[in-house]
């Protein structure tokens, strides 16, 4: 395999002679001289570069660009030649050069299904919610050249991270890839890590384009939302996040958007895509995601992992369209420069992976930060929390919190540093039933809490008896009760309980000793029958493989909880655009419509424009000390600007994220997050911030004319700790607009 012998080569030579022997030409061609591959100077743009190259293939590499294997060993599938062992792989072209694309997921850490590669491990971070809630850019960044650093050590040059579908329905089984129900938190999260794994010489591949938003019916459901209410939401989020981040690849969608599948959506893929966005870089399909060779038609410029289609359509089928003429040859030279371009843009050729160990201990850092300022408070009755070092007896219950931590199912598991702690097997029916297990790893919680206070006696009981679990409350000061929701791909949760009892668990638990904290593991909101009677409750999320520890130093007040909600937490599925999932109940292979009738409205917005109070509304989350806003101002004209001070009257540092909204557009608009800013105060400490409003959201997007815009009008917007905890007011006016798609 490449990957063994590139380690041999590495060691034998020097990790330098190494990657400029893989860079200059393939290893095993004899090498032109450099004038002879002018593609290979660094100096020239990636669209020459790109061209140069692409005229020198024959029609036979050009097809054998434009599809990849899977390459894992799962549903038949064997790993090919070459490959390291991932989820894709599209060998390289050695007489040219050209690099095999290795791919491997994706947006929590270097995932290893299965344990593919056996051992093998990567930093896990905190699901994709978690980064969102942090509201922090920069650690985004952080977590994306993370991720793309590892990937690259390990002999990778794709990273299928990027997920970016908006969160419209708390019970989606990928949620926890995704990072919010708003258009401007995803694009600006989802932009900075793209940023951040490309800037390490790795592609990075925004998902699942789009409105892959549920995973009930992926492969059967056709979205169905009207163009402008499209464009205001999943497409905004990754149009920002593709301005932004500038991925080399977008990987497009099982599911059809107005009956057309994804893949093969010439609106999607032809029209906004690359039309209105101009973007450069290639669509690959999902696994298992194409349906016909009119696809390359349409837009898709790459079938990845084809043994999962019926035919590897863009194999022979696609050679045999291009003689015929159905295809014309240059859309297949289009498809391999912009595949190549992107090679180019990102490094592949300039940079190639150099196998090499990884610090993991450093690595570890970025999952700890993540995974503490992801971490939100939502409720902390009369001071409950940050517990103190004097506390005499704890009790933590349940969740497997003596193991490690949950981590979210599917394609972008992660087997994370120190390996498995504990596989609970889910079970199902095949094809994917038997692999379906929760992965416990990384430090347990149980152990981080018992380091904090050595001197206190901190038991642990498992929760399966709610009795044993309450009397073991009633006996401590603390009770600390771990509760669980796993998902992963292909399942969503039918409903927003948490599973086997766990509710009953904790009432029980709240009943015997009110200073009962709530620790959540879930991959997005869930319902709360116990609050009442909790004295706290943190939002963990998944919260990776420096989870406990980071659990452990909110708690004790080591730090502040820096999260803040991502997505509304709705008092019940009753709340919800669709209280039922679409496609519940139906056949496995029918095909339904997913009414996407809330359209831009999604979440809080929703909310807010009926006048339903959430249980903890977006943007929620509370502090070990106090913010007070003040001294408003707003400035209008040819743009929106706001600023205000943020004032830290605790006795003690913090984070606090102040947001601005709009509430009332030029039409009238309910509710729309502006922009935030994400301050750490120290006590009695004032800053001066100013948000500048992303002008998208101030305008809405016109089908007829084909652009954003507003007319001059009076705009009214507030500055808040959530989006129903609005504090300042103020209003501008604005002059008309007009942006471009
Ligand atoms: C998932 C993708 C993933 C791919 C490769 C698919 O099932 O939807 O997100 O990148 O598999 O593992």
């Amino acid at each position: 395999m490449a990957f063994a012998i590139n380690r041999l080569l590495a060691a034998l030579l020097g990790a330098a002679a190494l990657a400029a022997a893989l860079a200059a030409p393939g290893l095993a061609a004899a090498a032109p001289a450099a004038a002879q591959r002018p593609w290979m100077d660094p100096a020239l743009d990636p669209d020459r570069r790109a061209t140069l190259l692409e005229h020198e293939l024959t029609d036979d590499e050009r097809i054998a660009l434009v599809h990849g294997d899977m390459a894992m060993p799962i549903l038949g599938a064997k790993i090919p030649a070459g490959a390291i062992g991932s989820a894709g792989y599209v060998p390289g072209i050695p007489r040219l050069g050209i690099p095999a694309l290795q791919e491997t997921d994706a947006s929590l850490g270097v995932s290893n299904l299965l344990e593919m590669r056996r051992g093998d491990v990567a930093t896990a971070l905190p699901s994709t919610l978690a980064i969102a809630a942090s509201f922090d850019p920069a650690l985004s960044y952080a977590a994306g050249a993370m991720i793309g650093r590892e990937a690259w050590l390990k002999g990778f040059n794709v990273l299928l991270g990027g997920g970016n579908n908006l969160i419209r329905d708390p019970r989606s089984g990928r949620n926890f890839e995704y990072y919010s129900e708003d258009p401007l938190l995803s694009g600006v999260m989802a932009g900075e890590a793209i940023r951040g794994t490309q800037d390490q010489h790795v592609v990075s591949t925004v998902k699942h384009y789009a409105f892959g938003d549920q995973e009930t019916g992926r492969m059967q459901f056709s979205a169905r939302i009207g163009e402008a209410a499209a464009r205001a939401s999943d497409l905004l989020a990754f149009e920002i996040a593709i301005e932004r981040g500038r991925p080399g690849a977008v990987m497009c969608a099982y599911n059809r958007y107005a009956g057309v599948h994804a893949c093969e959506n010439e609106f999607l893929l032809q029209r906004v895509l690359k039309g209105d966005w101009g973007y450069p870089g290639w669509v690959m399909s999902d696994w298992g995601a194409v349906h016909a060779v009119a696809a390359a038609k349409a837009g898709l410029d790459q079938e990845s992992g084809a043994q999962r289609d019926p035919k590897i359509w863009f194999g022979d089928p696609l050679a045999a369209a291009v003689r015929a003429g159905e295809v014309p040859r240059q859309r297949l030279s289009e498809m391999v420069h912009r595949i190549l371009r992107s090679m180019f843009a990102v490094g592949l050729f300039d940079h190639p992976p150099v196998p090499a160990a990884i610090d993991y201990a450093a690595d570890g850092t970025v999952a700890r930060r993540a995974a503490q300022q992801g971490i939100v408070l939502l409720a902390n009755r009369d001071g409950l929390l940050p517990l103190p070092k004097t506390v005499r007896r704890v009790a933590v219950i349940g969740g497997h919190a003596d193991a490690g931590v949950l981590s979210g199912g599917g394609s972008s598991q992660v087997i994370p540093v120190g390996g498995v702690k504990r596989l609970v097997p889910v079970g199902g029916e095949p094809p994917f039933g038997p692999y379906m297990s929760m992965i416990f790893g990384g430090a347990a919680p149980y152990a981080a809490i018992k380091s904090r206070v050595p001197q206190a006696s901190v038991h642990y009981i498992n929760g399966r008896y709610p009795k044993s679990a309450a009397d073991a409350a009633r006996r401590a000061d603390v009770a600390i009760v771990f509760a669980n929701q796993w998902l992963g791909e292909e399942g969503d949760a039918p409903d927003m309980s948490l599973p086997e009892g766990q509710d009953e668990l904790i009432a029980a638990v709240a009943a015997a000793n009110p200073h009962t904290i709530v620790v959540l593991q879930t991959g997005g909101a869930v319902r709360m029958p116990w609050l009442a009677r909790a004295g706290a409750v943190l939002e963990a999320w998944y919260p990776g493989q420096q989870g406990g520890e980071a659990i452990a130093d909110v708690l004790f007040g080591e730090v502040d909880p820096g999260g803040r909600l991502p997505v509304t937490f709705p008092v019940d599925e009753a709340q919800l655009p669709r209280p039922v999932i679409a496609g519940s109940g139906l056949a496995g292979d029918a095909p339904f419509d997913l009414d996407l009738g809330e359209g831009a409205e999604v979440g809080y917005r929703g909310l807010a424009a009926r006048g339903a109070a959430p249980r903890f509304a977006f943007g929620h989350g509370l502090s070990y000390t106090r913010f007070e806003y003040g001294g408003l101002r707003v400035e209008g004209g040819g743009g929106l600007s706001v600023s205000f001070d943020v004032r830290n009257t605790g006795a003690r540092a913090g984070v606090d994220v102040p947001q601005l909204y709009l509430t009332r557009g030029c039409a009238g608009e309910p509710l729309r997050l502006l922009g935030w800013s994400r301050v750490e105060l120290a006590a009695g400490e004032t800053r001066h911030v100013t948000v500048v409003a992303e002008p998208r959201l101030l305008a809405a997007f016109d089908t007829l004319q084909h652009r954003w815009r507003h007319p001059a009008c009076r705009v009214e917007v507030a500055v808040g700790a959530s989006s129903v905890d609005l504090r300042l007011r103020g209003a501008a006016a604005l002059d008309a607009a007009t942006i471009a798609p």
